[in-house]
């Protein structure tokens, strides 16, 4: 449960997913006018998942509806599994394509996804340099796993990993059994960009929902500060804003 005073803490919003979502697309879609009129990029690190999808849907929506142009977005996104072609339905980079980019007039090459295919040790170093060229993430969006990931930085994972190849927990494979058709079907590692790589991002947006959610996330915010729960360096962050749905916040 989230107590009554970190409810009031200006970083914590609870409500509804759709209006919470509203709510963070208001400030995104500023962020993207407000770079463009200035003739600039914005760089925004991106997460796969159920929690982003009412995020995606509303940034879709404004495309269409509201001139929203992501003429000048460059994406990196925090992950993708291991041998996984692009194609495959449960790859992350299809998740993308079908929910965000494929809706929206993002210029290709300013897409960054890990590749889940090849040398993960010049892969991750890649993906670390090109993150660094375009200077840095100016907003990322995060989900939270159960077992306190984020991205995919296992517990285990030290405040000073960056873009690596991981081994996935049982927890985070069992929860994408069923999307794969088994757990004997899910990829045991991943690219996953680094928690000293998501923590380098000035602003940083996490969203939980539901209840399955409520215990891990108010550990994550309130918790010893430890690598054996990966979401709790977010509380040495300087700008994290905590996106609850009234079931994931708890009575
Ligand atoms: C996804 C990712 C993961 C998810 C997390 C929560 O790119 O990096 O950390 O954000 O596993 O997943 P959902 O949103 O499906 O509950």
């Amino acid at each position: 449960m989230i107590s009554s005073e970190m409810r009031e803490m200006a970083n914590v919003r609870v409500g509804d997913k759709e209006s919470l979502a509203r709510e963070i697309v208001a400030e995104v879609d500023s962020l993207i006018r407000l770079r463009a009129s200035e003739g600039r990029e914005v760089v925004l690190g991106l997460a796969t998942g159920s929690s982003p999808l009412p995020v995606y849907a509303e940034l879709v929506r404004r495309h269409r509806e509201e001139g929203l142009s992501f003429a000048n977005v460059v994406s990196f996104n925090l992950d993708e599994y291991e041998g996984l072609e692009p194609s495959h339905p449960e790859s992350y980079g299809h998740f993308m394509q079908e929910h965000l980019f494929g809706h929206v007039d993002m210029r290709r090459e300013a897409i960054h996804m890990p590749d889940g295919n090849g040398d993960a040790e010049k892969i991750a170093a890649d993906y670390e340099g090109k993150m660094e060229a375009a200077g840095g993430i100016d907003w990322q969006l995060l989900g939270i796993g159960r077992n306190g990931h984020i991205g995919f930085n296992e517990p285990g994972s030290s405040r000073e990993s960056r873009t690596r190849r991981i081994e996935l927990n049982e927890i985070t494979r069992q929860d994408a059994a069923p999307a794969f058709g088994g757990i004997q079907n899910v990829p045991t590692h991943a690219v996953t960009m680094g928690v000293r790589s998501i923590l380098a991002a000035r602003q940083i947006c996490l969203l939980a929902w539901g209840e399955s959610k409520r215990e891990i996330v108010h550990e994550a915010m309130s918790g010893k500060v430890t690598s054996a729960l990966p979401a709790t360096f977010l509380q040495d962050h300087a700008s994290v804003k905590w996106y609850l749905d009234f079931a994931a916040a708890g009575p």
